[in-house]
């Protein structure tokens, strides 16, 4: 596994010679964030050796190599999703390549469904804590040179990246809720008592990616940010049927306020 995640990482690293500082997954509601980055290099997943192949409407399937705030990134546009079929090595492959590559910090975004009677649709959501309910991708044979066996998991999202992004959000007049976030494998959206159970166990949004990255990303001390786009709401009285349509036409319309913060806060790392 080691060797093939090297191998992969060289193959990027001849192609670009530059150190990425930072990687974002750029899932719903980052497709802007694409045309801020001064782009240098892309590669597609299909021509990158032992990468997976993205299968899901709206989420294409590259790496973007480039500039943001000054600083060098790498992107992923497009993710894996574990409802895709894939494993969940497959699913944090390029977390684990984009280390190699030296990345420092993660960001990441997502789509979710609030559960918090306070949310609304179109909110954004800083996550400040997460729920896995997701198989952990840790489980198997440790890669001790990547990480421990058993995994810190007392702040999984760093609090200093939460400040900065809460100050940009505040300067730029943007309403932001923190919370904790709730991964499920999907695809199926949830029953109304899947909602309610959710809201019970601590959660505020419920959504079926990002933290089998978040985790493999602590496992090899990699700093981790993640903010969701409230999409619809998973709350008793306001549950109506909920469609990818409708998750990235709500996304589209959040995915402004999300650039803004993701580029201030890259540009402050
Ligand atoms: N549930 C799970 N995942 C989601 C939702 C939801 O309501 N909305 C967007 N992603």
């Amino acid at each position: 596994m080691l060797e093939t995640i090297k191998n992969t990482a060289s193959f990027i690293q001849n192609k670009f010679k530059v150190k990425p500082e930072a990687g974002i997954i750029l899932g719903t509601g980052l497709g802007g964030l694409t045309k801020e980055i001064e782009i240098e290099q892309t590669l597609d997943y299909k021509n990158i050796p032992n990468f997976p192949v993205s299968t899901v409407e709206g989420h294409h399937g590259r790496l973007i190599l480039g500039k943001l705030g000054g600083k060098n990134i790498i992107a992923m546009q497009g993710r894996f999703h574990y409802y895709e079929g894939y494993s969940m090595q497959e699913v944090t492959f390029p977390v684990r390549v984009m280390k190699m590559l030296g990345i420092k910090t993660l960001l990441v975004s997502n789509a979710s469904g609030g559960v918090n009677p306070d949310y609304e649709i179109g909110d954004l959501m800083i996550l400040d804590d997460h729920i896995n309910l997701l198989p952990n991708p840790l489980i198997g044979k440790n890669l001790n040179e990547l990480g421990a066996r058993f995994l810190d998991m007392s702040e999984p999202y760093d609090h200093i990246l939460i400040e900065k992004a809460k100050r940009i959000a505040k300067k730029n007049n943007l309403k932001v809720q923190i919370g904790c976030y709730v991964a499920t494998s999907g695809p199926t959206f949830e029953t109304p008592k899947e909602y309610q159970y959710f809201r019970i166990i601590g959660g505020d949004t419920v959504g079926m990616s990002t933290v089998p990255e978040v985790i493999i990303a602590r496992h090899m001390g990699i700093p981790c940010f993640a903010i969701s786009i409230i999409t619809d709401l998973g709350v008793p009285g306001k549950i109506v049927q909920v469609t990818h349509e409708e998750v990235q036409k709500v996304a589209a319309k959040a995915e402004t306020k999300m650039t803004l913060i993701m580029k201030e806060l890259i540009a402050q790392i």
